[in-house]
């Protein structure tokens, strides 16, 4: 059943619990670097208080408990097994972790959809220039069914005998929540790894359950959609793999692959390793247990969160779409948005070619996001896909619909007025000169 928040979500609940967020800004970004409520930066700043008042004990005697306590929060929130779950910076570093120290053969093939994130996009582009790894690209060009996405791997699969298949919970841009359970599905029947990049999981998606979903290896940022401050994933790694899989950097806790341990030491294998490779700040991994319970106490519990922000969400978007006279992109089953949503941005209306955007979006979406960030104090993130140029909308318990009128508007302006810009001019100029 879902509770209710102590305050109502909205701009009540913003000027209450995130205090840090500037009255003078419109935020409708929340997927791309997430925010904490106040109470949980000062459980921060307390944690970063603590470190320093008796360093020698904090780091010899206290971050080995509170760092399992923090596993079985996290295990138990993805209901598996806390054994499994260690935490580093961000997704980008976790995804590295698996991928740079799994021990691939030169000329094994690694599965990604085109939309895959640049930076592990890039770590994959890596492995291919440094050892001969085989990037296999599958094509992804929404709007496109569950069924279809689903299809086109299962070819793939078929086809080329994989190593490894690296995708998405939720695809960065476009905001599209990705059939990940039937992907990991379908990577066991064909003896595929799982490597699920959720960055966009953990407090976005309700009902994970790592438990039966069983991939190989899958990350979630924290600071996210948890509202744990900045620095913090989760790594979860398959007990197959853990004697495979190496901190980076590789620390005082390394142990070759080949190294065995009794019962009860290899219990902790995964965790010893991982919970020191190095000094560093420990303050965000200590405060998640006091992010969950303010999602408990103060904000009604998951259910309400989601239920508010998925609904913010689609009415956000479809008065986009309605003031546009566009569209959300989804499926037919509805099955693409998230508290993520992404609209279509009619450019032809603003005199703007979809063609120019292309030839350099660098260079356009600077334009577009300075403007955005100087004058109007907002921001919406603007990708092309598809031969059309979309705009990705997040909604948080702290956001109301005027926050999406006010940014759509800005965004409106920002596109109108290009045509009267010098530099967009000057672009315009020497691309119609090509
Ligand atoms: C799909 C996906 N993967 C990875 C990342 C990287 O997250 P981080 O910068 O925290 O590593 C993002 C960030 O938005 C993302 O959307």
């Amino acid at each position: 059943m879902s509770g209710q928040p102590i305050v109502p979500f909205g701009k009540q609940f913003r000027e209450k619990y995130f205090k840090e967020l500037g009255k003078d800004i419109t935020p409708v970004n929340h997927g791309s670097y997430g925010q904490s409520p106040s109470v949980i930066l000062d459980k921060y700043f307390e944690q970063s208080k603590r470190q320093y008042h008796y360093p020698d004990e904090f780091f010899v005697h206290k971050i080995y408990d509170d760092y399992k306590n923090a596993s079985k929060l996290v295990g138990d929130f993805l209901k598996c097994d806390w054994h499994n779950v260690v935490f580093v910076e961000n997704a980008t570093t976790a995804v590295n972790i698996i991928l740079r120290s799994y021990p691939f053969s030169k000329g094994d093939k690694i599965v990604i959809p085109t939309t895959v994130y640049g930076a592990c996009g890039n770590t994959i582009k890596f492995l291919e220039q440094r050892y001969g790894i085989v990037p296999i690209l599958v094509q992804l060009k929404y709007p496109l069914e569950d069924e279809e996405i689903i299809e086109k791997f299962d070819k793939v699969f078929k086809q080329e005998s994989p190593k490894l298949c690296l995708f998405d919970t939720v695809i960065s841009m476009p905001g599209l929540r990705f059939p990940f359970e039937k992907l990991v599905e379908l990577c066991r029947k064909y003896d595929v790894l799982s490597l699920i990049d959720g960055a966009h999981s953990i407090g976005l998606l309700p009902d994970l359950d790592l438990g039966t979903l069983k991939p190989d290896f899958y990350t979630s940022n924290l600071h996210k959609w948890l509202y744990v401050p900045t620095g913090c994933a989760v790594l979860y790694v398959d007990p197959k793999h853990w004697h495979k899989i190496h901190t980076m950097p590789v620390s005082h806790s390394y142990l070759d692959d080949s190294v065995t341990l009794d019962e009860e030491e290899e219990k902790t294998r995964l965790i010893d390793r991982f919970s020191f490779y190095g000094t560093k700040t420990y303050s965000s991994i200590n405060v998640i247990g006091d992010a969950i319970q303010f999602r408990k106490d103060i904000c009604g519990g998951e259910q309400a969160i989601n239920d508010y922000c998925y609904s913010l969400a689609k009415n956000a978007g479809q008065l986009l779409a309605k003031k546009w006279g566009t569209s959300i992109l989804d499926n037919s089953k509805g099955s693409l948005s998230s508290a993520m949503v992404t609209i279509e941005v009619p450019v032809e209306k603003f005199g703007i070619s979809i063609k120019f955007i292309q030839q350099d979006f660098g260079a356009f979406i600077n334009l577009v996001y300075n403007k955005m960030f100087n004058e109007y104090k907002t921001y919406i993130p603007i990708s092309v896909h598809n031969g059309k140029l979309y705009a990705r909308i997040s909604a948080q318990i702290y956001n109301e619909l005027s926050d999406y009128e006010y940014a759509s508007s800005s965004l409106t302006e920002v596109l109108e007025g290009l045509s009267d810009n010098k530099e967009c001019q000057t672009l315009l100029a020497a691309f119609s000169k090509l």
